[in-house]
């Protein structure tokens, strides 16, 4: 009863900031994402035993914390009940990217842990109950257990049945399309999201004006992706990152995950566009300030060597959609 599976981050483009349940992580809006290809990855294996006592979760080569482990049991609790198992499990999970660098390893992590979880206990899972068994550790996860261009649907029902991710188009769809990521520097320890997003909903004035306008948006997200019409994807992709970062200042006490770093990468985004007469290069920023540039291929070089001189950057990475989940021997 073991298995071992890798998945990748998902970038959102229509981002996913509130929750209508906070236990289950059923998100207010549903939202829009491109998954990575495995440039940056979770591999974890999980082992459900007779021998086993007690859950336990080893994250990067140490026994993770009880917030952690509190996640990744409502994930193993949810398969076990859908597979008519008890046994606890021990589970292993790395990622070949800092943690601590605000990447998206939530996504990937709970996505490969759906996915082994499930595989172990000889589940054979649909996509539909994959996302939703990832969802109950992170919301955002929801999204990394498909590949290529992904909705996340909101649902409407109160035990989260119909709150799951569909595929819009494959990996193959858009394979130039790229998404440079810009480490960057942070100045002080941020708020995490899940306690972040609580705030906004409960204060932001400029919040409900957000949840209206956010069912265009994502179709208009949608037909842009389908038409690879990349100005629009990247207009729409910038426009929907400035929403959020405005809603999370406008709640009480303001949240800013943005530095100046942040900034000057989105001024030098802006004037790069300007240069070249069209909208080549767009960003969008998650809950910290590292950055996400989705370009084109032919633009990518360009783009890195302009990102990396700003100071403050500490390391660029490349990614390019990705195909979901893999198995590993
Ligand atoms: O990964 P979570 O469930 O903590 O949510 C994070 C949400 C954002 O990354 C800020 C947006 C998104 O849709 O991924």
């Amino acid at each position: 009863m073991q298995a071992c599976w890798q998945a990748t981050p998902n970038i959102a483009v229509i981002k996913y900031w509130g929750k209508r349940d906070d236990r289950l992580n059923l998100p207010t809006n549903s939202s829009i994402s491109v998954t990575m290809d495995d440039s940056l990855k979770t591999v974890t294996t999980v082992r459900f035993g007779k021998d086993l006592l007690e859950d336990r979760l080893i994250l990067n080569g140490k026994e993770a914390n009880p917030e952690e482990l509190g996640r990744a049991v409502r994930v193993l609790d949810a398969v076990r009940k859908a597979a008519k198992i008890k046994y606890k499990a021990e589970v292993i999970s790395e990622n070949n990217f800092p943690t601590a660098a605000g990447i998206a390893s939530s996504a990937s992590g709970f996505a490969a842990l759906a996915c082994a979880a499930a595989d172990a206990a000889g589940l054979d899972a649909t996509t539909k109950q994959l996302s939703i068994f990832a969802r109950l550790g992170s919301g955002s996860a929801a999204r990394s257990v498909i590949g290529g261009f992904v909705e996340w649907k909101a649902g409407k029902k109160k035990d989260g049945s119909d709150s799951y991710a569909v595929q819009i188009a494959p990996a193959s769809h858009w394979p130039s399309l790229r998404n440079i990521v810009a480490i960057v520097n942070p100045e002080k320890k941020e708020i995490g999201s899940a306690k972040a997003m609580q705030i906004t909903a409960k204060t932001s004035p400029l919040y409900p004006a957000r949840l209206k306008m956010l069912p265009k948006a994502a179709e208009m997200m949608k037909d842009a992706i389908r038409r690879k019409d990349l100005e629009k994807f990247l207009e729409l992709t910038m426009r929907e990152s400035s929403n959020l970062h405005a809603v999370m200042l406008d709640s009480f006490p303001p949240i800013i995950y943005l530095n100046d770093i942040s900034r000057r990468i989105m001024r030098q985004v802006h004037e790069f566009n300007l240069q070249k007469g069209k909208i080549c290069a767009g960003y969008t920023f998650d809950a910290g300030p590292n950055a996400h540039i989705y370009t084109e291929e032919k633009y990518q070089k360009e783009i890195e060597a302009i990102i990396s001189e700003i100071p403050g950057v500490l390391k660029t990475i490349v990614c390019r959609p990705g195909d979901g989940p893999k198995k590993l021997s």
